[in-house]
């Protein structure tokens, strides 16, 4: 009897690890699922998702993250995707000899420009959790690129399609916050 008891105790103990380990489990998956699954998921529910998937998982901070973490995440590399864009613009600016492609070039350099400060000031209303601001500031980038490509401008076609994209999908997940 005894020693039979004796034989149980381990696998009790065993057994009790065990199902503690499947519920916290199960728990972390409801309340803070995080990983490439969420990753996934959340950018399933996007326009690009493919763009989407490889975008946060550049980010090594995003297999961390929660549904909100990957917002932000999303937001900050639209900001500096927002930000090369516009070096990029403006070094063609800086070179173009052509008078009317310079006058497109600038439109669009000023337009991102503005953009810059729309974006910075997106982020900080994201940590007040004002996501409808963060939301309407992303938007105003992905505006400006439809606003930018009606100039025609053939040598942007590249760079605004992927800010174009990186944004919509931002907006995408900002969207599912609130
Ligand atoms: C993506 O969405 C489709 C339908 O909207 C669904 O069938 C599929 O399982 C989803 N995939 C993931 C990884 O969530
Ligand atoms: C998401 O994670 C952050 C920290 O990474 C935490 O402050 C926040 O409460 C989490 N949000 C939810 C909805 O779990
Ligand atoms: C983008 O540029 C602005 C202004 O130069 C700067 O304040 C901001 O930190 C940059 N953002 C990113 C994500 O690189
Ligand atoms: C602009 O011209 C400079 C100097 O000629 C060159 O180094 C740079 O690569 C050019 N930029 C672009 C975007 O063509
Ligand atoms: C953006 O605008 C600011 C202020 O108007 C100006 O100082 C800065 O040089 C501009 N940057 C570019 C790249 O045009």
């Amino acid at each position: 009897m005894g020693s039979q008891i004796g034989n149980l105790f381990p696998a009790m103990v065993l057994m009790a690890l065990i199902s503690f380990l499947v519920f916290h489990q199960s728990f972390l998956v409801a309340g803070e699922e995080t990983g490439k699954a969420l990753i996934a998921k959340t950018c399933n529910q996007t326009e690009y998702p493919e763009e989407c998937i490889s975008a946060l998982g550049s980010d090594g901070g995003s297999l961390s993250a929660n549904l909100t973490g990957l917002g932000r995440i999303a937001v900050e590399q639209s900001a500096s995707k927002l930000n090369h864009t516009l070096s990029y613009v403006d070094s063609l600016v800086k070179n173009e000899t052509d008078y009317l492609t310079w006058g497109f070039l600038a439109f669009c350099r000023d337009l991102y420009n503005t953009s810059v400060n729309q974006i910075q000031e997106g982020l900080q209303a994201f940590d007040q959790l004002k996501y409808d601001k963060t939301y309407q500031s992303v938007d105003a980038v992905n505006k400006a690129v439809i606003d930018c490509n009606k100039q025609g401008l053939g040598l942007l076609t590249q760079v605004n399609t992927a800010l174009f994209r990186l944004t919509k999908d931002a907006m995408m997940i900002v969207d599912l916050l609130y």
